[in-house]
C-alpha cells in the first residue's frame, strides 16, 4: 500500500503546476464568460434542503483526481450559486467583482502574507500604508490620518467606535465602563453594525439613541435636540454616527451639518462610508460627501462601490494616534519588532490577528482602472439606478419610494391600486420570492417606514437601461398574475 505522505506530497508537487493553476482560473474566467449576455438564470430555483441533499456526503478519507473535484465545482458550485456578474442580478450590495481584482486573489492566497506585521508580510503592510494615505488624502482628513483595512463595515465601524471610546474613557480597556457609560447617537436608518458595536463593547444597546430621517437623511434638528436632550440628563456622548450612503436607500447624511454640530459640541463623528465614500472617486457625485473631512472616523468598504471582491474594508481616523488607542495590548510573540519596522506593523491596532493582503487586489485595481475608472464606473452604477427609478416613474402599476441618491432605489408594485395595506405588502413579498426563484432577475427587499418595498442596488457595469428595463417588465408581468390570483 502507498504511504498516504508520499501521495499527498505528489499531488502537492502536481497541483503546483501551471496548468493546474490554469484550470481553475478558467473555471472563474468560464463564469465571466457563462453571464456577459442576459440569456441564462440569474440564481437557482432550488431550495437549501435541495442544495444540501447534493452535498450530503461523508468526509472523503482518500483524495480524489483533480478532475473529478473540477467536474464537482463545474456542476455542483457554479450553476446554483448567485450570478452576481449577470447584469440583471440587481440585489444586495455586493459585487461584480471587478476582473483585475479576481485574478489577483490567488496571488494574495499564493503569498499568504499575514499583514498583522511587517516581518510577516514586507510588501504588503507598505502597500497597505500606501493605499489607505490614498484614501486619507481623498477623503481630506489630512497629514496626522491614518487606518486600517478590515474584513469589511462592520469591523470597520466596530474598530472606530472603540477608538471613540478610548477617547472618551482612556480607562475603559482595563477598567470597564463604569456604572453609567457613554451614549453613541446615530440615525434612524444607520446600519445594524452599529448597535451591534454598542453592544459589544459593553455600553448596551439601550445607550444606542436613534435620530429620525428626514426624506431618509438624519434630521440636524432632531439631531441637535437629542444632544441636548442627552446633555440636560448629563449623559456623555461617546459618539455620533452619520451614514453616507444608507443600506436601504443608499441616502446620504448632511455630513456638512453633522460635522459642524459635533465640531461645535467637541464630539466625536464617526461617518459610516461603507457604501457612500467611494462617491469620492467620482467627480459627478463627490459633492454627496462633502464634510467628510469633518469625520474623526470613516468607514469605508471597497467591496462594495469599489466592486472588489469580498472581503476589503477599511478604517480611516484623522489622527491615527486614536486607532492605536483602540486596542492596548502586549503580545511578546508577534509585537516585538524594534522600531524601524513597527510603524508598518498593524496588528496593534487591528481587531484581527492574521489578516489577508487584501490590499493587493485594491493596488492592482487602482493601477489598472485608476481613479478616473472607478470613478466613471460609480457614475455608471448611479446613473444605471436612475433610469430604473424614471421607468417606475413612468409606469402606472409601480410606485418610487424616493429618488435614487446612489446605485439604490426603493419601489413597489400597486398593481391597478385596488390591493392596498397588509396585502400589499404580502403581494411584493411573494413577488420578490417567486422572481428571483425564476431565475429571470435578482432583486432584494426590505421595510421603509412600515411598509414592504422591493429594493435594488446596480452592482454591476454590465447593467444597462435595458436590463433594468427587462426586470421591471418582469415584475409588472409577476406582479399582475399574482394580484389576480
Ligand atoms: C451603510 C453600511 N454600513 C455597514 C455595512 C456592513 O458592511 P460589511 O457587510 O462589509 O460588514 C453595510 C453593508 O451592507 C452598509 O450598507
Amino acid at each position: 500500500m502507498t504511504d498516504p505522505i508520499h501521495t499527498v506530497f505528489a499531488d502537492l508537487e502536481a497541483d503546483a503546476e501551471e496548468g493546474v493553476a490554469e484550470a481553475f482560473v478558467r473555471i472563474a474566467a468560464g463564469h465571466y464568460a457563462a453571464t456577459r449576455t442576459d440569456d441564462a438564470r440569474v440564481s437557482t430555483s432550488l431550495g437549501p434542503d435541495e442544495l444540501a441533499a447534493r452535498f450530503d456526503e461523508p468526509l472523503p478519507s482518500k483524495g480524489r483526481s483533480l478532475e473529478s473535484v473540477l467536474a464537482r465545482l463545474r456542476s455542483d458550485v457554479l450553476p446554483d450559486s448567485n450570478h452576481l456578474t449577470n447584469p440583471r442580478a440587481m440585489g444586495h450590495q455586493v459585487s461584480a467583482p471587478l476582473p483585475a481584482a479576481v485574478w489577483t486573489e490567488p496571488i494574495v492566497a499564493a503569498l499568504n502574507q499575514s499583514v498583522a506585521v511587517w516581518e510577516m508580510s514586507p510588501v504588503g503592510t507598505v502597500l497597505e500604508a500606501r493605499v489607505l494615505r490614498w484614501m486619507c488624502d481623498l477623503a481630506g482628513l489630512g497629514p496626522a490620518a491614518g487606518g486600517t483595512f478590515t474584513s469589511g463595515g462592520t469591523e470597520a465601524t466596530f474598530t472606530a467606535l472603540l477608538a471613540a471610546r478610548a477617547a472618551a474613557l482612556p480607562n475603559a480597556w482595563a477598567g470597564g465602563l463604569g456604572a453609567v457609560p457613554p451614549v453613541v447617537v446615530h440615525g434612524e436608518h444607520a446600519h445594524y453594525a452599529v448597535t451591534r458595536a454598542v453592544g459589544a463593547m459593553g455600553l448596551g444597546t439601550d445607550n444606542a439613541v436613534s435620530v429620525p430621517s428626514r426624506a431618509y437623511r438624519m434630521d440636524v434638528a432632531a439631531l441637535a435636540a437629542e444632544l441636548d436632550r442627552q446633555a440636560e440628563r448629563g449623559r456623555a456622548v461617546m459618539a455620533v454616527v452619520a451614514t453616507a450612503g444608507s443600506t436601504a436607500t443608499g441616502s446620504f447624511d448632511d455630513l456638512e451639518s453633522i460635522g459642524k454640530l459635533c465640531e461645535e459640541r467637541g464630539l466625536w463623528l464617526h461617518v459610516d462610508g461603507a457604501h457612500g465614500a467611494s462617491a469620492l472617486f467620482s467627480e459627478k457625485h463627490r459633492g454627496r460627501v462633502r464634510g467628510l473631512e469633518r469625520a474623526r472616523s470613516i468607514a469605508w468598504d471597497p467591496h462594495k462601490m469599489m466592486l472588489m471582491p469580498l472581503a476589503a474594508g477599511m478604517v480611516l481616523v484623522r489622527d491615527e494616534r486614536d486607532l492605536d488607542a483602540a486596542f492596548s495590548q502586549r503580545a511578546p510573540y508577534l509585537f516585538h519588532a524594534r522600531e524601524a519596522s513597527r510603524a508598518w506593523d498593524q496588528g496593534p491596532r487591528s481587531f484581527q490577528c492574521s489578516r489577508r493582503m487584501d490590499v493587493l487586489k485594491v493596488w492592482v485595481s487602482l493601477q489598472r482602472y485608476g481613479a478616473e475608472g472607478l470613478g466613471a464606473i460609480y457614475d455608471c452604477l448611479c446613473a444605471t439606478a436612475r433610469e430604473l427609478h424614471d421607468l417606475v416613474v413612468r409606469r402606472p402599476d409601480f410606485e418610487a419610494l424616493h429618488e435614487p441618491e446612489s446605485n439604490i432605489l426603493c419601489f413597489r408594485f400597486t398593481g391597478d391600486g385596488s390591493i392596498t395595506g397588509e396585502r400589499l405588502d404580502a403581494l411584493n413579498l411573494k413577488l420578490r420570492e417567486e422572481f428571483n426563484r425564476s431565475g429571470e432577475g435578482w432583486i432584494t427587499t426590505t421595510l421603509l417606514g412600515g411598509r414592504r418595498v422591493l429594493r435594488v442596488t446596480v452592482m454591476n457595469p454590465r447593467t444597462r437601461e435595458s436590463d433594468v428595463e427587462s426586470v421591471l417588465d418582469g415584475l409588472g408581468r409577476m406582479g399582475a398574475r399574482l394580484a389576480n390570483g
